[in-house]
């Protein structure tokens, strides 16, 4: 029997989500989840400070997320340049990584939430893969929305680890190159079950994309927020799908009705 799902718990305010056609909602958000540090100084307090309520945002966001029906959402939560980081905070970081999957796993299992680490494996602190790892398998049937943890994550290492096994594949006859499509190389990513990113968020006023999702944004609508990270939540995220819900979406094509 399928297990029954606990609803998202709602936001403070009692704030809904907007109503949105179902066909404007974005199927896959990736969230550069940036501005911590600031927050942090701001207010006089050490980075990690901005890191640690940084967890409550995310928390909220997937709430707002499947409140929404957004089905899957990516979260920037340590990229493969993030190890130029003190090693105070890099250590940190890894630490309160493990401790927020580990916290959070079962309310996120509760609410139908599955659980998807992409990134690499080297270098990789081995008791947060793991803890990763025991939350995909334990989320593995959930089906209200995909969480893509993305720790130790970059887009150009992910299209290395693609190309390398790509190679061995082509060097043990199991791929032909010239045969190679847009299609077979996606199989060849992290999570090649979901689908393109369709927004792209960014919080904190930064305009770039730093390496996140390189080959699934090709043709998002990107979406920057001024809001910091950690002030965050999911009516911020509602704000971004409305803006998204507005935009023309036109893949190289042309509008429909419209002669040269
Ligand atoms: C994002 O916040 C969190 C991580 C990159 C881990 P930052 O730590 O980058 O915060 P800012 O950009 O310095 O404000
Ligand atoms: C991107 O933010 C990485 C994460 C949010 C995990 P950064 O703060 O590390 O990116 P840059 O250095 O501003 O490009
Ligand atoms: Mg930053």
């Amino acid at each position: 029997m399928p297990k029954q799902v606990v609803p998202p718990f709602p936001h403070p305010s009692g704030a809904r989500p907007p109503a949105i056609d179902a066909k404007f909602v974005p199927a896959h958000v990736a969230i550069v989840m940036d501005g911590n540090g600031r927050w942090a100084k701001q207010r006089g307090l050490p980075r990690t400070a901005g890191h640690a309520k940084g967890e409550e945002s995310l928390m909220d966001v997937l709430a707002g997320a499947i409140e929404i029906g957004v089905k899957h959402v990516s979260a920037y939560a340590f990229s493969t340049e993030n190890w130029r980081r003190s090693p105070d905070e890099v250590r940190w970081l890894m630490q309160f990584n493990r401790e927020v999957i580990h916290r959070r796993r079962d309310e996120l299992d509760a609410m139908g939430v599955k659980i998807i680490w992409s990134g690499r494996n080297p270098r990789m602190w081995r008791t947060v893969a793991k803890e990763l790892v025991d939350a995909e398998r334990q989320s593995a049937d959930n089906t209200v929305l995909t969480l893509q943890f993305c720790m130790n994550y970059g887009g150009r290492a992910e299209l290395v680890d693609a190309a390398k096994r790509i190679a061995q594949a082509a060097k043990e006859g199991r791929l032909n190159p010239d045969k190679l499509t847009e299609e077979k190389l996606r199989h060849f990513l992290y999570a090649p079950q979901i689908p393109d990113v369709d927004l792209f968020i960014r919080s904190s006023g930064e305009q770039r994309t730093s390496n996140f999702m390189l080959w699934q944004a090709a043709y998002a609508e990107l979406v920057f927020l001024d809001r910091l990270w950690p002030d965050f939540d999911r009516r911020d995220l509602w704000r971004a799908i409305e803006q998204y819900a507005q935009r023309d979406r036109r893949y190289g094509g042309a509008l429909p009705n419209q002669t040269s």
